[in-house]
């Protein structure tokens, strides 16, 4: 006798309360902001897709340079076996580049907490390399989990966080972030990260402010969704999208600037805004590599190897485990 299986699907995604409440202690604030994980809804997440194609939008294009130029760079002093670990994993459309290159890895490990594109991704990869263990783990990255052992023994775990979605974290958060990778790698493991750098702020600019207008397009989504979703009345026309570089903290902001002195309400409660005041949505910020060696170190991470595109604009960093006795990671 068979019997249909029932499919239990976690939701983990941010609820509209979740939203709300959010949003409100954001208003609330001297300085308006809002934290730029509610960037990406559904909506969000397409127009994202599409800054990447978008020529003004460098890092993209740049570390999948760098992954396609050095990948057999990165795949020798990776070396053999190893268990490749993908915290936020998406639609796992850049590990390919890796895996394409690694010598015989063992593992293939994803870590999404959007269990349809988990299941569809892990699918697509088991499919395209049939040898490689697929173990994935459906969870927010961000707490502790337990790690999935894969059949055959792997000769070190690497961490593969590509996109440069580091940059979005404060760096004191950036340094948490990196010691949870450093945990999930273990001993003698490796992170591989994409990092981008600081440079002309024209061309940074320029990214961040692109003349499409794909960017301010993802950032004014925010205000249709928070009028769709905790039923604001927000004046879309009402607020521009710009996006400085402040030199002193290294980084972009995304702001959502309000056009003219207005009041907006959500939940009976009332948000003034003066003419040219921001909601900040987004950080993100470029790094030197000397800044991101000492973020590294801070997590207990020595960077081994830096890559980065002929232009300079993006890095990929090998960040090992600072053991004593392990020298061969770290090019001396
Ligand atoms: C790829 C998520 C790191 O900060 O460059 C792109 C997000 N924001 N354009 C970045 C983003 C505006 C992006 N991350």
């Amino acid at each position: 006798m068979t019997s249909k299986k029932d499919v239990l699907v976690e939701d983990r995604a941010p609820s509209t309360d979740e939203f709300r409440k959010h949003v409100l202690e954001g208003l609330r604030k001297p300085q308006k902001a809002i934290s730029s994980k509610f960037l990406y809804d559904e909506r969000g997440s397409e127009i994202f897709e599409k800054i990447t194609d978008v020529a003004d939008y460098y890092p993209t294009r740049s570390e999948r340079k760098i992954l396609l130029s050095r990948g057999d760079e990165i795949a020798e002093l990776i070396g053999e076996k190893a268990a490749v670990i993908e915290p936020g994993s998406g639609n796992s459309e850049k590990v390919p580049m890796l895996l394409d290159r690694l010598v015989d890895p063992v593992a293939y490990i994803p870590i999404e907490i959007s269990q349809e594109f988990l299941v569809r991704a892990s699918e697509e990869i088991a499919a395209k390399y049939p040898g490689l263990e697929v173990l994935p783990v459906c969870a927010d990255f961000t707490q502790p989990l337990d790690m999935p052992l894969p059949k055959r023994k792997a000769t070190r775990n690497l961490v593969f966080f590509p996109g440069g979605t580091i940059g979005n974290l404060h760096p004191s958060e950036a340094a948490h972030f990196l010691e949870r990778f450093r945990s999930m790698a273990g001993d003698a493991g490796a992170v591989l990260i994409g990092v981008d750098l600081v440079k002309d702020h024209g061309v940074i600019e320029r990214a961040y402010n692109d003349s499409e207008g794909v960017t301010a397009d993802f950032n004014l989504n925010l205000i249709d969704r928070m009028n769709r979703e905790i039923g604001a009345d927000f004046d879309r026309d009402a607020f521009r999208h710009h996006a400085p570089f402040n030199t002193e903290e290294s980084r972009i902001e995304m702001h959502l600037v309000s056009q003219r002195e207005q009041t907006v309400t959500i939940d009976g409660e009332s948000f003034h805004f003066d003419e040219g005041e921001p909601i900040v949505t987004e950080y993100s910020y470029k790094y030197t590599p000397e800044r991101f060696r000492e973020v590294a170190h801070q997590a207990g991470l020595e960077v081994a190897k830096l890559w980065t595109d002929d232009d300079a604009l993006f890095s990929l960093q090998l960040c090992v485990t600072k053991i004593e006795g392990s020298p061969n990671w770290v090019e001396k």
